[in-house]
């Protein structure tokens, strides 16, 4: 990986070594930052790099800011800015991840934040394939989905995050690419970075928001994208045993892409899966994100 000149902290393009914060940051210790994972795609023959669907990640960056109370935080405008500008300064010409997060900085060191301010960074670094496959290994795990009872997942919160690193290690363990979620009354979730949909019958299902998902920028485009190719689509409650009877299942997200799962728990083999699908990114090409302004 190139390692990027620089980054931004609190709205400032530092070297990428001066953006540090103090040991007693808050979000250091209890998680408490909303983040956003945002992809730039390099198109060679332009030089050029396009981000995808860059106001949509940054509505809900700002949105979920508010979940944790964080004040004063960027606009949605200081951090387009900010992208653009970092982006032009990095210079990356290969695929890109723009990593915009918004924190509780230093102050007490009480949970309940007193005296704390509101912080933020964006970093933009190269980002090949996620998960390297098109077609990825899934285990159900053993980690049950962190409920909206608890820590909403739609929020994107960093301290969340703990519940996808668990699953996805303890899928790695057992020999697997990537984990599945299950929402504690045991139906499908979600992968642990990615939103899931199971097609059967040339009908795309995929679990609705209640199931403890965040609600992803890429399931939208998908069922989007499924509709106008004429597919039905549905969101709805999909029991366990469906991950194995689906004529196909694959997982979806900005980070990731779109992956088909073709193993779910060493329970299916057939090669139902390893068709990616939709054509989503087939017919919209990586180039239908916000255009970079040229660099001059
Ligand atoms: C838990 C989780 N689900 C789903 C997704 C996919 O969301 P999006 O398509 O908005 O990137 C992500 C992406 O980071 C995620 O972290």
């Amino acid at each position: 990986m190139s390692v990027p000149r620089y980054a931004a902290l609190d709205g400032v393009i530092v070297r990428w070594e001066k953006a540090t914060v103090h040991a007693s940051t808050h979000a250091l210790h209890y998680g408490t930052g909303v983040f956003e994972g945002i992809r730039a795609y390099y198109a060679p023959d332009e030089d050029e790099l396009y981000v995808w669907e860059l106001d949509a990640h940054l509505e809900r960056l700002v949105r979920n800011m508010g979940v944790l109370d964080l004040r004063e935080g960027p606009s949605k405008d200081q951090l387009w800015d900010i992208s653009m500008k970092l982006l032009r300064a990095n210079g990356f010409r290969e695929d890109t991840y723009i990593r915009p997060l918004v924190f509780l900085g230093e102050g007490t060191i009480r949970v309940r934040p007193q005296t704390q301010r509101t912080r933020w960074v964006l970093l933009t670094v190269p980002l090949g394939s996620y998960l390297g496959k098109k077609v990825v290994s899934c285990m159900v795990s053993s980690w049950t989905r962190v409920s909206n009872t608890m820590i909403p997942p739609a929020a994107k919160i960093s301290g969340a995050y703990v519940n996808s690193l668990l699953a996805a290690m303890e899928a790695a363990r057992a020999g697997y690419d990537e984990a599945i979620f299950l929402t504690k009354e045991g139906t499908v979730s979600e992968g642990s970075v990615e939103n899931l949909f199971i097609v059967r019958k040339k009908k795309l299902f995929t679990p609705s928001v209640s199931e403890d998902i965040l609600e992803g920028i890429t399931r939208a485009n998908v069922m989007e994208m499924a509709r106008d190719m004429g597919l039905a689509v549905e969101e709805r409650r999909i029991p366990r045993t469906e991950l194995y009877h689906a004529d196909e299942v694959f997982l979806c997200g900005t980070g990731a892409g779109i992956v088909a799962a073709g193993e779910i728990d060493a329970a299916t083999d057939s090669p139902r899966s390893t068709r990616p699908r939709p054509c989503h990114w087939r017919r919209n090409g990586p180039c239908a994100g916000q255009r970079m302004p040229s660099q001059s």
